[in-house]
């Protein structure tokens, strides 16, 4: 596969603070590229300087090959943008608004009338279209917007936070229509903090953190990374012949005593569980507390940033 996105040491600055700080990274042709990463990580910063709505202040982006600064007409002729930020007019219906879109992106007359329905019909709204926006849900008016970014059939879209504050229904619809534009062709850019949506819809996944990446893999590479999962264990005291009888069993990878906890990095946390409990019930140390860490993206997110995602 191809890079449809090439990104190269790109960074922003808003004042003396620093918004994203000298990343790069390739998007294939085809995927769905997940940037993840939690408020103030830089997500919103990166996807408007790759839809030519902000300028960088270094760094290079190709995007099927066109230069983002210097052949912005091409780009916007490439890229759909579904921002974070609703900008729908909440008087006007959602036909009218889609019509202010089109044009914006140059679309006129039948063909314009055409798309609309179009993408109506994607999102699942076509019986609302005469409907004003301000009567709208919010998942609703998340579709709308969706719906605005595919007008002039982007070749890749930006999708930048698509379902929050979403209903489970319009969150459902939002799934199935991303994951259908790109069984069709389309490459998707899709930023998210929820590590859920990460892992179910996401081909690769950069995990961003305060403007840099962190790390850059399919979700279960980035998973098989922690291994087969962490035993937290809460002790009174560190017991230092249990721990090291523990460091001796084939499922257990490193065994670190900190802050009250004994963290068990496995192979896989099933065949070390009942083992790790009997060395402790052997030597006659009561557990206090007992936690299993999932491999999942949270854990991955974690482990590199010592950081929750949101919520
Ligand atoms: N217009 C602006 N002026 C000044 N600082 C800004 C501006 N926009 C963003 N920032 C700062 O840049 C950093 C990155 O913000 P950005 O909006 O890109 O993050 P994000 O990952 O999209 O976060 P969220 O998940 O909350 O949407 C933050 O520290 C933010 O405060
Ligand atoms: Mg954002």
């Amino acid at each position: 596969m191809s890079n449809i996105v090439q990104v190269n040491d790109l960074s922003k600055t808003y004042g003396d603070q620093t918004a994203v700080n000298r990343i790069s990274f390739a998007i294939r042709e085809g995927e769905i590229f997940g940037l993840l990463g939690p408020n103030g990580a830089g997500k919103t910063t990166t996807i408007s300087i790759l839809s030519t709505l902000l300028a960088p202040n270094a760094g290079e982006i190709k995007i099927a090959g066109y230069d983002v600064r210097r052949e912005t007409a091409r780009v916007k002729e490439i890229v759909g943008i579904v921002p974070q930020e609703l900008a729908l007019y909440p008087t006007l219906s959602a036909r009218d608004n889609l019509e202010f879109f089109g044009q914006i992106y140059g679309l006129r007359g039948r063909a314009l009338k055409a798309r609309i329905e179009e993408a109506l019909e994607i999102v699942g709204l076509r019986a609302r279209g005469d409907d004003v926006i301000e009567t709208f849900s919010g998942g609703m008016k998340r579709r709308i917007n969706l719906a605005a970014g595919l007008l002039h059939k982007p070749k890749i879209l930006f999708l930048d936070e698509p379902t929050v504050g979403v209903d489970p229904q319009s969150r459902n619809f939002i799934f199935e229509n991303v994951q259908r534009l790109n069984q069709d062709g389309m490459t998707i850019l899709y930023t998210t903090h929820y590590m859920e949506e990460a892992e179910r819809l996401c081909h690769r996944v950069a995990i961003i953190d305060q403007g840099k990446i962190v790390a850059l893999d399919t979700p279960h590479a980035l998973i098989a990374m922690l291994g087969g999962g962490v035993i937290h264990i809460g002790l009174r005291e560190s017991p230092n012949n249990v721990i090291e009888q523990v460091r001796t069993f084939g499922a257990v990878k490193t065994a670190q005593w900190a802050d009250g906890k004994l963290a068990v990095q496995t192979h896989n946390v099933n065949a070390a569980l009942v083992g790790v409990i009997n060395a402790f019930n052997a030597a006659n140390v009561p557990i206090n507390s007992l936690e299993i860490l999932e491999p999942n993206l949270e854990s991955v997110f974690l482990h590199l940033t010592g950081k929750h995602l949101r919520d």
